[in-house]
């Protein structure tokens, strides 16, 4: 196995309050067994090399951007200014993931609950005594489902039961107009719209943020598919202070854009480009290569290009973009990470390890090991890798 995996796998294997992640997304599965369809109860995955991005998420959430950006925060508390950072999740989904492997499967905690998760094992690790110094100030869990919304907020309600090592959170069904301390919000506003990015946008930057704020946050995209993450909203939300870690459904995005199965306007939207050039792509006359060069470019382009509002040090830029390749058997995405490089000395040793593991990470694509490799580490089976 290569060094960067092998550290991902060492920080997946943790014990938070007791449990593993796999046994935390099994109690939080049995918890609620009875009060929603099977169906509904975990979100289903086919294809388990994406489920790196969950592995990912899960080490940068700790480490680098808690364990720094914490500190930032307690910095600027110091010198009397009203800090906060928050976590956003836009396709929050039901906290438990269930990844197909063969004939069976496998529990695993979604991205919202390892938001919570994360800072828990900090404090954990750090010993740390009350006040606690690493948590989001705010978490804001979107999803368009009903009944994932549901499930999203009695598991919080059965994490923070369980855990002392939390400040108390209350959770709300909309974002307050009031700025709370330390709440969540589990919202239900539709990503395909335009309205959606501009009001969390606004949201942040004034209601949270306000005029002598500071704010920062983590952004994490997990859209079903391209049509629901159109770039043309989504750039709005790209000026709020924070660093982004996506998703890209690449292969869906060239499959459909080659059936003919967006308009030009949709194609327009889910590109932030002209119609005419919207028309072009959509007359079969690019390759497939050439297809998701173009829509995993723009989305650099876009993360690279916005200017974040309120930055007080450092580049307002997101200046480092790593895109790294999951090729899978079934599909293919393009996991990407954004962030700055001027965000302190302390992110340079993650740039370093970030550049392995798109390596490692690439190679397995290269060679389609990328399925095994995952249910390996799922499963504990790491000797194969
Ligand atoms: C890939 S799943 C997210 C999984 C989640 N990140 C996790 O780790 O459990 C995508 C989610 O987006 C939600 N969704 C689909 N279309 C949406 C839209 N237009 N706006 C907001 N949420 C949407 C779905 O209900 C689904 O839960």
């Amino acid at each position: 196995m290569g060094e960067a995996i092998k550290e991902l796998v060492e920080d997946w294997n943790k014990e938070i309050n007791g449990l593993t992640l796999q046994e935390w997304a099994n109690e939080l599965y049995n918890a609620m067994k009875e009060k929603i369809t099977k169906e509904k109860l975990t979100f289903k995955v086919v294809n388990p090399g994406t489920v790196m991005k969950l592995l990912f998420l899960w080490k940068y959430m700790r480490n680098p951007y808690l364990h720094i950006m914490a500190s930032r925060r307690d910095e600027l508390k110091r010198k009397r200014r009203n800090a906060k950072l928050f976590y956003l999740d836009l396709y929050a989904g039901n906290g438990v993931v269930e990844v197909k492997i063969e004939d069976d499967s496998i529990k695993i905690p979604g991205s919202s609950v390892l938001a919570l998760l994360a800072p828990i094992l900090l404090h954990q690790e750090r010993k740390q005594t009350p006040p606690y110094g690493y948590y989001w100030d705010l978490i804001v869990l979107n999803d368009i489902d009903d009944s994932y919304r549901k499930l999203l907020r009695e598991r919080y309600q059965y994490i923070l039961k369980q855990t002392t090592l939390m400040p108390i959170y209350r959770i709300y069904h909309a974002l307050p107009s009031e700025v709370k301390d330390k709440w969540v919000a589990i919202t239900e506003y539709n990503c395909e719209k335009d309205e959606t990015w501009n009001f969390f946008k606004q949201y942040f930057l004034q209601t949270v943020k306000g005029p002598n704020g500071w704010i920062h946050g983590l952004i994490f995209l997990d859209p079903p598919s391209p049509s629901a993450m159109p770039f043309r909203f989504l750039k709005e939300l790209l000026t709020v202070p924070s660093d982004i870690i996506a998703l890209l459904h690449t292969g869906i995005f060239v499959k459909h854009v080659y059936e003919q199965k967006y308009t030009v306007d949709t194609l327009a939207n889910i590109l932030d480009c002209d119609r005419s050039k919207a028309e072009s792509l959509l007359q079969k006359t690019h390759s497939y290569e050439e297809l998701e060069k173009e829509y995993v470019n723009k989305f650099r382009n876009l993360l690279q290009g916005v200017r974040m509002q309120g930055i007080s040090k450092g580049s307002p830029y997101r200046d480092f973009v790593k895109e790294i390749r999951l090729y899978t058997g079934k599909g293919h995405y393009h996991l990407v990470v954004a962030t700055r490089t001027t965000a302190g000395p302390e992110y340079e040793e993650w740039h370093n390890w970030s550049a392995k593991f798109a390596e490692e990470v690439e190679e397995l694509s290269k060679y389609d090991q990328l399925d095994h490799a995952v249910i390996d580490i799922l499963t504990g089976r790491q000797a194969t890798l």
